[in-house]
């Protein structure tokens, strides 16, 4: 019998190579049955039952997530909330309009808060769950260039720790996971196209990017599976009373205690 076996699960950004895809991968092969979303549907799909193509950052999408996760799956025992991201705007923080801090706040925040609001009611009702909100090191080392990111990412952190307080007697646990550099496919293409701009090969060109982040001390970064990893643990009953926690998997590049 798997860890996970009978739970269901729902995973938001599921797919394209990312830490939600590893997510996916890792509760499924822990017992699972994980529904996944994201804006556009793979080609190879292996269940379109277990896909749901939605906007997160929308209020309508959310709404179709959750409706296609009961109606289902009869219910969730766990949600790993991982759509997340920041575009770079060029020109500096005043630069920045209404509209870029909202983007960044529906996509990195308001997405959560709504897909909790809309699951938590049937956990409630059966007495169980378990939460995870994948934020950033950025939410505590934010960088000059993705200030309205950083910023949603410290709200959600915030936002998961008073969840958590409030859910824990009603036995749903809810905790962060704050990942530094990661490699996934995205974060690949990036370190290929660095290479290729600088004619430089890419451990040159991964090395720049380390850098531009204060060095990274393990040498590498992260793969997607290693926060898939902690990410199952915290769902599992080996966590059993681990509740409002921030988990940080970095490789070591905050120095901050
Ligand atoms: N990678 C890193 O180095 C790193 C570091 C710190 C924190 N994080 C955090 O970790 C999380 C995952 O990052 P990642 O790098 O794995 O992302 P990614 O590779 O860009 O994957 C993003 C996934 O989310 C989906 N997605 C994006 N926006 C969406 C939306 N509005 N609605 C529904 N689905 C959406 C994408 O599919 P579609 O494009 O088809 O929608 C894709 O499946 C994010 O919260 C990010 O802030 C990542």
């Amino acid at each position: 019998m798997s860890e996970l076996d009978g739970r269901r699960a729902v995973v938001t950004g599921g797919t394209r190579g990312g830490i939600g895809a590893a997510v996916s991968a890792r509760l499924t092969a822990a017992g699972a049955t994980v529904i996944t979303t994201a804006r556009s549907t793979p080609a190879d799909l292996p269940d379109p039952e277990l896909f749901v193509a939605a906007d997160v950052s929308t209020p309508d999408g959310v709404a179709r997530v959750a409706r296609a996760a009961l109606d289902r799956l009869g219910g969730v025992d766990i949600v790993v909330h991982v759509v997340g991201g920041s575009r770079q705007e060029p020109g500096g923080v005043l630069a920045l309009s209404d509209h870029d801090w909202q983007h960044e706040f529906a996509v990195n925040l308001f997405s959560a808060v709504r897909l909790d609001r809309a699951l938590l009611p049937s956990m409630i009702e059966q007495g169980r769950g378990a939460i995870v909100h994948v934020t950033s090191v950025q939410r505590r080392v934010p960088l000059p260039t993705t200030v309205p990111y950083a910023a949603a990412k410290s709200a959600l952190t915030s936002y998961s720790k008073n969840l958590a307080g409030q859910m824990a007697p009603k036995g749903i646990r809810v905790n962060t996971v704050s990942p530094g550099f990661v490699e996934t496919a995205g974060a690949s293409g990036m370190v290929s196209a660095l290479a290729a701009a600088d004619g430089v090969d890419e451990d040159t060109a991964r090395r720049t990017i380390m850098d531009s982040i204060g060095g990274i001390p393990l040498g590498r970064p992260a793969r997607p599976d290693e926060v898939a990893e902690l990410v199952t643990f915290l769902v599992s009953d080996r966590a059993s009373s681990i509740v409002g926690a921030e988990h940080v998997i970095d490789g070591g590049s905050t120095r901050t205690i």
